[in-house]
């Protein structure tokens, strides 16, 4: 393909070089000509290991070239991969002015060009800036429309500053958010043979994956920071450590946990965060990410609260009290936390939970009556006497019985999911909702 690269920094000058070697004629763009200058001598304008053989290697085979005019880069490729810097603004913002000129520049060409573009954006963006400043731009600067005179998409990129090439030939994965399908075509057609896992997407999703991605990996980094310090308070070998947790692929490193949901509770993970964090604090070690978990599971709680009570029921039927399906342990459970708020706010509340109701009735609710008294009389027998004339169903864990109820619900009956209950392609009824989804 011919492609244009705006931004020859980190990301555009590796993936200028890269296409190059994989036979791509590729022309980048920059407004600091020193660096256009350099690619046009062949040499690389970055300091990264093997660049500047890859780009010496594409300049003499005359597959890369740079100007600092948008226009003739537009007009002499199919398709445009943004690279330009997304700085911080002093408040932390996102800086999106030289997106928002380099858009305005390839507006401008596609006016003038015939036939169909493409527009990439490969710079870390906000979720909604595609759509809110970069469509808006080219539309308005080029009179054409996405989608019909050119394509759009985001592609955000995943290589790491000093093992860049490795990376792009070796990435986690391959995320095209498309704006139609003909635009991920082609953009699929560049990493055909890559052999990464290859997400098409919609923009939103592509946007987002990419901050999912860095803030996972800074929590990461002073999450292993704050585990080893402890540690070593301790008098022990931190990598040895981590290096058993990390061999945990069941439930550390893993999809296990990170489905969004509600708060997290029950018998162990509230009281051993206590504990550590409290160990931390004798040995006076500041773990403030640790510290700050229970802040971050109360403000979901309370986010829950707010949500439910804004819809106004004055009944809620809530099934599924534990703080998950197949358990009876009601200690910690963020659902019972959730209804105390929601008696607070004026609602009446009948709960319904089938293992609950079964150790009550085996005279083994021992915790229930010793430490939850309040709650007992607000059970219901069946969860068809808890749901029936509800305002409102709050599903509260995943039982497996609690689809059925669900579906079977009068028609208009608002619910509010905790758990996610209804995935992708699933009927789910008129009226219902997420709490992050
Ligand atoms: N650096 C990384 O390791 C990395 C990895 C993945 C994603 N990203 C993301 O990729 C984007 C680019 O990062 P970077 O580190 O390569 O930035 P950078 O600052 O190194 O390079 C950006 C380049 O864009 C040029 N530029 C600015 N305005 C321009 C315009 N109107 N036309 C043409 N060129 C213009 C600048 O002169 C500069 O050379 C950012 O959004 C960043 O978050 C960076």
């Amino acid at each position: 393909m011919n492609i244009s690269v705006f931004g020859l920094g980190y990301v555009g000058a590796v993936v200028a070089g890269c296409f190059a070697r994989d036979g791509h004629t590729v022309i980048g763009v920059d407004v600091r000509s020193s660096k256009v200058d350099m690619l046009n001598r062949g040499v690389s304008p970055i300091v990264e290991p093997g660049l500047p053989e890859l780009i010496a290697a594409g300049w003499r085979q005359g597959l890369i070239r740079a100007t600092g005019d948008a226009e003739e880069a537009v007009l002499a490729s199919d398709i445009s991969l943004i690279c330009v810097g997304t700085p911080s603004t002093a408040d932390g913002g996102l800086q999106t002015d030289f997106l928002e000129s380099v858009c305005a520049e390839i507006g401008a060409a596609l006016a003038k060009k015939p036939g169909y573009h493409v527009v990439v954006d490969r710079s870390t963006i906000l979720p909604g800036t595609v759509e809110g400043k970069m469509i808006p731009l080219l539309e308005r600067h080029s009179g054409k429309r996405a989608g019909v005179d050119f394509g759009v998409a985001m592609n955000p990129e995943f290589l790491r500053e000093s093992s860049a090439i490795k990376d792009f030939d070796e990435p986690p994965k391959t995320v095209i958010g498309e704006y139609d399908e003909r635009t991920g075509d082609v953009v699929a057609q560049l990493y055909a043979r890559l052999s990464a896992p290859l997400f098409r997407t919609s923009i939103r999703v592509a946007e987002m994956v990419k901050y999912a991605d860095n803030v996972f990996h800074a929590l990461k980094i002073v999450f292993g920071n704050e585990i080893g310090s402890i540690a070593k308070a301790c008098g022990m070998d931190s990598h040895e450590v981590m290096r058993i947790f990390c061999a945990d692929r069941k439930l550390n490193i893993s999809p296990a946990y990170l489905r969004p949901g509600f708060a997290y509770g029950g018998s162990c993970l509230p009281k051993d965060l206590r504990a550590l964090t409290h160990h931390a604090r004798t040995l006076g070690i500041a773990v403030p990410v640790l510290d700050g978990i229970g802040s971050s599971n109360e403000a979901h709680i309370q986010r829950a609260t707010g949500e439910i009570l804004d819809l106004g029921a004055r009944t809620v039927a809530f099934l599924g009290v534990a703080f998950k399906a197949g358990t009876d342990d009601l200690r910690e459970t963020p659902n019972l936390e959730l209804v105390k708020r929601l008696r607070a706010g004026g609602c009446t509340v009948r709960l319904y939970d089938g293992p609950v109701l079964d150790s009550i009735q085996a005279g083994t609710a021992f915790y229930l009556e010793e430490h939850l008294a309040e709650y007992k009389p607000l059970f219901a027998a069946t969860a068809a006497e808890a749901v029936a004339g509800a305002d409102l169903v709050v599903v509260g864990n995943a039982a497996p019985e609690f689809r059925k109820i669900i579906q079977d619900l009068p028609p208009r009956t608002p619910v509010y999911d905790l758990v996610r209950l209804f995935g992708n392609g699933d009927m789910a009824p008129d009226n219902y909702r997420g709490i992050c989804w």
